[in-house]
């Protein structure tokens, strides 16, 4: 079967990685990840993907000139290992046209709130799960969207909700989220792999 390659963005523990390193590990998936791309050395996600046998590539973004001179890189990077779709997967960098034109509709972003509540710049990590609790939400969840130059605002590919108790904190509001973004990622990337395959485009 023919699979579409994706490319996994991360800055972190690489949970969302692990979610989908485990659903591409069963044949009949649509994908396979053939590279993972970390801006930070000491990622733990990095050694998940090592652990799969999967290329890392690590491209600081201190070491490039500007946001543009780094997203560049990526570009050059996901360019020679020839990915058809790109995942950011708590990937801390904010990423301008140079990135964006270069995949158009072929960058996915997993947030962790309903999008559009509690997106935007800023609104990332602990942040956005301090901003439901304090606005008072009785649901909230993820989004998984396309990404465009405006933060957060690219099209909707699936959400998934979970309801916000009463005496919530945003660490714990944030561990039921984080569940349902391993749910939702592996299900979006199915949906935009078999789009791809479908449409002859891979
Ligand atoms: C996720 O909640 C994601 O939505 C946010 O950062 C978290 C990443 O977790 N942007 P992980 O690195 O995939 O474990």
């Amino acid at each position: 079967m023919n699979r579409v390659k994706l490319a996994v963005l991360i800055s972190g523990d690489g949970s969302n990685l692990q979610a989908l390193i485990d659903a591409c590990d069963d044949a009949d998936y649509p994908a396979q990840i053939a590279v993972v791309i970390s801006n930070k050395a000491d990622a733990r996600g990095l050694k998940r993907a090592q652990d799969a046998g999967i290329a890392t590539h690590i491209i600081n973004h201190r070491e490039h000139d500007g946001r543009e001179g780094f997203d560049r890189a990526l570009v050059d990077t996901l360019q020679s290992h020839h990915v058809d779709l790109i995942c950011l997967a708590g990937f801390m960098r904010i990423l301008t046209p140079v990135f964006i034109d270069a995949f158009q509709g072929r960058i996915l972003n997993t947030h962790p709130s309903l999008l559009p509540r509690h997106g935007g710049e800023g609104m990332y990590g602990m942040h956005v799960h301090a901003a439901v609790i304090a606005a008072g939400d009785t649901v909230s969840g993820c989004t998984i969207h396309h990404v465009i130059t405006d933060v957060d605002r690219g099209a909707v590919i699936l959400q998934k909700q979970v309801d916000v108790h009463a005496d919530d904190n945003a660490e714990t509001l944030a561990k039921r989220v984080l569940a349902q973004e391993h749910i939702a990622y592996p299900e979006a990337v199915r949906i935009m792999a078999q789009n791809l395959l479908y449409s002859d485009d891979a």
